[in-house]
């Protein structure tokens, strides 16, 4: 079953053709990190604008990377929501106008749940139930799925998002937008005890997380030790060590919700999903929670821990197609397959059930 996704909820347009929701015949990706830049930020205006510039060719491009025509799609998977409205409509719009002009299926896939799939096209196997970690600029969210489809969001972030934390230090700090990438590479070299940050106490038991407080302590550190923002050059050793403090402390609070629900539901499967995915010390000290140190529990097997390779743990459309297929499937099962429904509109909200 050959499935296009089309990704456009933040600032990134991608487009990608998956078979069987695991072979991945192409998979482009329009990156407008260069737009952006210049103010620190995502500019909900500037995205919707350029994903409107980019995604017809980002479209053609991934039909022709895989050698491929409209003619050989049994379907098209496209991001509903959550994210922005401006451009989430754009990729809403192209794969409605798509799914019209060629009569083919059209499946609205939820962002985080092509997030979570995003570990499943290099592991079709990964067994439920499952707990997904998921860490992105827009996200952090903790989230059970005790068998295909069924979600329940066991914990989230309480103010901002694990990427949006590490985004806005950096750009205070003068280093540049992404922050994420940038404070992972600076951290490397910094000393990650130089720096205090105490971990909230979530006092109501849920699985939440909490970072605005690091900023805050952050900002204190920043005035405190007179630290003046980056401007060029070789990166100061106070500014390495507050980079590697900061990502520890995020790292840390990450890690301990995450041990904590595991504890809880016992799942058979950890997923650590989303552009946060990336992050160096997260993967390694994730890795080494679940897969070396926790211990054995009675006769039940190990828990088995799935990363994702970067180029799928960032936005992309083959997670799109990917969280697809199994909907796509569901519906051409049907004795009367519906019309493409032309009436999908994009929510900026939506949740996972
Ligand atoms: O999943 P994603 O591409 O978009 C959203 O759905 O938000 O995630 C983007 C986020 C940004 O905040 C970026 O700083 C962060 O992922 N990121 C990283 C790394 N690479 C990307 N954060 C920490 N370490 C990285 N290596
Ligand atoms: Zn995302």
């Amino acid at each position: 079953m050959l499935v296009l996704g089309i990704e456009s909820s933040c600032d990134e347009t991608a487009a990608a053709l998956v078979e069987d929701g695991r072979r991945v015949l192409s998979n482009v990706v329009a990156s407008q990190t260069k737009t952006h830049r210049a103010f620190g930020g995502v500019v909900p205006e500037l995205a919707s604008r350029e994903h409107l510039g980019n995604i017809g060719y980002v479209v053609c491009r991934a039909f022709r990377d895989a050698g491929k025509t409209q003619d050989d799609i049994d379907g098209i998977a496209v991001t509903r929501g959550p994210g922005l409205v401006g451009s989430l409509l754009v990729g809403v719009s192209f794969a409605k106008a798509m799914a019209f002009s060629t009569g083919k299926p059209l499946v609205p896939v939820n962002h985080i749940e092509g997030h979570i799939f995003s570990a499943f096209i290099e592991n079709p196997d990964i067994e439920y139930p499952l707990l997904a970690l998921t860490v992105s600029g827009g996200h952090s969210s903790l989230i059970y799925s005790p068998s295909p489809g069924a979600y329940k969001i066991i914990g989230r972030t309480r103010d901002d998002a694990a990427g949006e934390a590490l985004d806005k230090i950096s750009k205070f700090l003068g280093l540049g937008y992404p922050g994420g990438p940038i404070i992972d590479r600076l951290a490397r070299d910094g000393d990650s005890r130089r720096f205090a940050f105490s971990i909230p106490k979530i006092s109501d038991g849920r699985l939440d997380f909490s970072f605005s407080g690091f900023k805050t302590a952050a900002l204190r550190h920043i005035q405190e030790s007179g630290i003046k923002p980056h401007r060029g050059g070789k990166v100061s050793r106070i500014i390495r060590d507050l980079a590697a403090s900061y990502q520890q402390a995020i790292v840390d609070t990450l890690i301990r919700q995450a041990s904590r629900a595991e504890a809880q539901l016992h799942p058979r499967s950890m997923l650590l999903v989303g552009g946060v995915a990336c992050n160096s010390l997260l993967r390694e000290t994730f890795r080494r929670t679940f897969e070396d140190e926790l211990p054995p529990r009675g006769d039940a097997a190990p828990v088995r821990v799935y990363c994702p390779s970067p180029v799928y743990t960032t936005d992309n459309g083959a997670m799109i197609a990917a969280a697809g297929t199994p909907k796509l499937r569901a519906r051409l099962a049907m004795d009367n397959v519906p019309p493409p429904d032309l009436t999908l509109n994009a929510d900026p909200g939506l949740e996972l059930y």
